[in-house]
C-alpha cells in the first residue's frame, strides 16, 4: 500500500495531521466496505431454516425474506395449499398431515426441485423452511442443488424446548385453522420430528453447514442472530 507522506508539522496542527490520517483511513475503510456489500448482495445465498414444530421457522421466514429479498420455499404450505385446492396431491398430503406424519421422501423431492425450478436462475438465495426432514431428503437437495451448480450456504437450527413448542402451538392451533395444531397431532409430529428429523443435525454438523440459535426470547434477538450466521457467510 502506498504511503502517504506528511511534511512535519508545529504541534497545533499535528492534531490536524492525526485528523487527515483517521479520515483517510476511514475512508479506505468505507471503500472496503461498500465493496464487501456488493459482494454479499450479488452471491447467492441458499439458507435451510431448521427445527422442531413450532420453533418460528416461519416466522423468521418472513424477517429474511423482508430483509435480505430470499426468496422462500416452505414444503408445509405447499401442500397445504393443493390441500385448500382439493388436488389429487392435496388430498394425498392431508392423509399423512393429519396425523402428523411425513409425506413420502420421493414425492417430496420430487415437489421441491419443481418449486425451486420456478425461481428461475440468478436468484439471490432461496429460503427453504421445512426441507430437508430426513436424511434422504438432505441427500436429494444436495444433489438437485449440484446438478443446477448451487448449493445450501448455511443450514441454522433454531432451538426452542419442547415444554415451550408446545405452548406456541395449542395458542396457534385455537386460530390458525391448521388441522394439525390439536394436542394429539401436535405430540405425534414432535415424535417423528425426534425420530425422522432431528439427526439431520449431525448430517448438516458432518457438511460444515450447521450453526445453532436459541430460538427463545424475542423475535428481534433471534433475528439478529439469524443475521450474524447470514452476514458471515
Ligand atoms: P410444516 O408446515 O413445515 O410445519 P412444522 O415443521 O410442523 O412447523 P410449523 O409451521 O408448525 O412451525 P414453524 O417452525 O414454522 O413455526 P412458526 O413460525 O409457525 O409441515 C406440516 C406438515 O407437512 C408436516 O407435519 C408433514 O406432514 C408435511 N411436510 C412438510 N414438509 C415436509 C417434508 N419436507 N417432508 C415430508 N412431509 C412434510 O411459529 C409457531 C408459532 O409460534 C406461531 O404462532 C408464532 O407466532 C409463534 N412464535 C414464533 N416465534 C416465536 C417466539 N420467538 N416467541 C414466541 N412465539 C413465537
Ligand atoms: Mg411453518
Amino acid at each position: 500500500m502506498r504511503q502517504i507522506k506528511l511534511p512535519h508539522l508545529p504541534s497545533d496542527i499535528e492534531e490536524r495531521k492525526s485528523d487527515l490520517m483517521t479520515d483517510l483511513w476511514y475512508k479506505g475503510k468505507e471503500t472496503q466496505i461498500k465493496q464487501d456489500t456488493v459482494k454479499v448482495k450479488i452471491r447467492m445465498k441458499n439458507i435451510v431454516i431448521f427445527g422442531a414444530p413450532g420453533s418460528g421457522k416461519g416466522t423468521q421466514s418472513d424477517l429474511m425474506i423482508e430483509y435480505y429479498g430470499l426468496g422462500h420455499i416452505s414444503t408445509g404450505d405447499v401442500l397445504r395449499n393443493e390441500i385448500k385446492k382439493g388436488t389429487e396431491l392435496g388430498k394425498l398430503a392431508a392423509s399423512y398431515i393429519d396425523g402428523g406424519n411425513l409425506i413420502p421422501d420421493d414425492l417430496m423431492i420430487s415437489i421441491l426441485a419443481k418449486v425451486y425450478d420456478e425461481f428461475g436462475r440468478g436468484h439471490k438465495g432461496v429460503i427453504f423452511d421445512g426441507f430437508p426432514r430426513t436424511i434422504p431428503q438432505a441427500e436429494a437437495l444436495k444433489k438437485m442443488l449440484d446438478e443446477r451448480g448451487d448449493k445450501v450456504a448455511a443450514m441454522i437450527e433454531l432451538d426452542v424446548p419442547e415444554d415451550e413448542l408446545m405452548d406456541r402451538l395449542i395458542k396457534r392451533g385455537k386460530d390458525s385453522g391448521r388441522a394439525d395444531d390439536n394436542e394429539e397431532t401436535i405430540k405425534k409430529r414432535l415424535v417423528v420430528y425426534h425420530s425422522q428429523t432431528q439427526p439431520l443435525i449431525e448430517w448438516y454438523k458432518k457438511e460444515g453447514l450447521h450453526h445453532h440459535i436459541n430460538g427463545s426470547g424475542t423475535l428481534e434477538r433471534i433475528f439478529a442472530d439469524i443475521k450474524n450466521v447470514i452476514d458471515n457467510l
